[in-house]
């Protein structure tokens, strides 16, 4: 390995020592992170950061909170890991606790969001062949959807820009346009095991489904005996306003998709499903060695209990609410800038009329990190924490940029 200049700063050395070694799959922000805290990053030389986007919709509970440091800290000196050969309470405290948040009846552990959606195109498919007897194992999703990056979330995905150079792609998965019902009408056939759409987009550019495609949805699903995935990877654990963003269109979902903010940083996954879907896997049909590992559990049980006990979707509604209202205030007086706020609760998307790299990068120079999504979507998911005060700091640099950019 090239060795460091010394006239770099401690910044600028990490950024220059893992340009050597690591696989260039990032396009990373200018930022080297040394300490988070709450809802604060901090750069070797000190510099703080008003984090705005929680390691992408993760720590919910604020980086390093304190309950989940001791309960992380107890659990390594307790029991970590001996793969799911062995029963661990852990994991099946941390299931009951799962499950009372929703419809579901049973609950398959992974490691990220992908796996988590991968297990539940597998499930769907075993389910069609094993129990319902069907020949079906096509998975319908929609455009400007994301799923994720294993080859078969990949291919579910409704953006051609994740699917570059990686065919022969498999087979059985179709996408289409967004909010037409009619489409997805036409595009179910003896053949589809399952419709799998996430009820508010996240990298799609944070795009909530219509209340009345969402329930068109879930129609079409039982008239055509299929089964309704939902992905809330990005949306799930109070993040809209509920527990699940499903809740807020009253969905059944036979499978529910999490992952992201489950232990709060640690990574996880879990795919939940009803019983009757749920006898499409027997013993050796799906597995992980790591999949909820005693250490992630016990931290994903605290992270769920903490959200309960401080109702954090209340607080993400409420929150959500008065955030629109300050973004929308701000619309009113840059309609040259921004053409829309959406969103649910503290998921929320201020949409510009132009490509936002610049801005995007003059809020970064302020001091708040968030993300651009679609090119021209600042997407907000700052932890369900968050003081107030940090966005309305962060709408007042926001207007000054836009301000500054009109009279430039
Ligand atoms: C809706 C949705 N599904 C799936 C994924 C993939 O999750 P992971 O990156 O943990 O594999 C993401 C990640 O951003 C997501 O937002």
């Amino acid at each position: 390995m090239e060795k460091c200049d010394t006239t770099m700063n401690a910044s600028e050395q990490i950024m220059h020592k893992e340009k050597a070694v690591l696989c260039h799959t990032y396009g990373r922000y200018p930022v080297s992170v040394v300490r988070a805290e709450g809802s604060r990053m901090y750069t070797p030389e000190g510099r703080e950061y008003v984090d705005l986007l929680a390691g992408i919709a993760v720590t919910a509970l604020g980086h390093c909170n304190p309950e989940i440091a001791r309960t992380i800290a107890d659990q390594a000196r307790k029991l970590v890991h001996v793969s799911n050969l062995f029963y661990q309470d852990e994991q099946a405290d941390l299931a009951a606790a799962l499950l009372e948040t929703c419809n579901a009846d049973k609950v398959f552990f992974c490691n990220s969001g992908a796996e988590a959606n991968e297990a539940a195109i597998k499930l769907a498919r075993r389910y069609m062949n094993k129990v319902a007897k069907r020949d079906a194992y096509e998975v319908i999703t929609l455009e400007s959807s994301f799923h994720g990056r294993t080859l078969a979330t990949l291919t579910a995905t409704g953006q051609a820009k994740v699917k570059d150079g990686f065919a022969p792609l498999p087979e059985g998965f179709v996408t289409v346009p967004f909010n037409d019902l009619e489409a997805l009408r036409k595009a179910i056939g003896p053949k589809t095991a399952a419709i799998m759409v996430e009820v508010v987009q996240g990298e799609g550019g944070v795009r909530p489904l219509p209340q009345e495609f969402a329930q068109g949805i879930q129609k079409l699903c039982r008239e055509n005996d299929i089964l309704l995935i939902v992905d809330e990877i990005q949306t799930g654990l109070c993040r809209t306003g509920k527990f699940w963003a499903h809740q807020h269109y009253d969905l059944t979902p036979d499978i529910i998709t999490s992952a992201k903010a489950l232990a709060n940083g640690l990574p996880m996954g879990a795919m939940m499903t009803t019983d009757k879907v749920a006898k499409g896997f027997e013993p050796g049909s799906h597995a992980t060695t790591f999949g909820g590992t005693a250490l992630v559990s016990a931290a994903a049980l605290k992270t769920i209990q903490i959200m309960k006990r401080d109702r954090l979707d209340e607080r993400a509604h409420k929150m959500g609410q008065d955030a629109t209202a300050l973004f929308e205030t701000l619309a009113a007086a840059h309609p040259e800038a921004i053409t829309e706020i959406r969103g649910c609760g503290l998921m929320i998307g201020i949409v510009l009329s132009f490509p936002g790299q610049e801005i995007w990068q003059a809020l970064l120079d302020a001091g708040f990190i968030c993300n651009l999504t679609q090119g021209n979507v600042l997407r907000l998911l700052p932890a369900l924490t968050i003081d107030f005060a940090d966005l309305e700091a962060f709408a007042e640099t926001l207007g000054n940029i836009l301000s500054a950019r009109k009279t430039a």
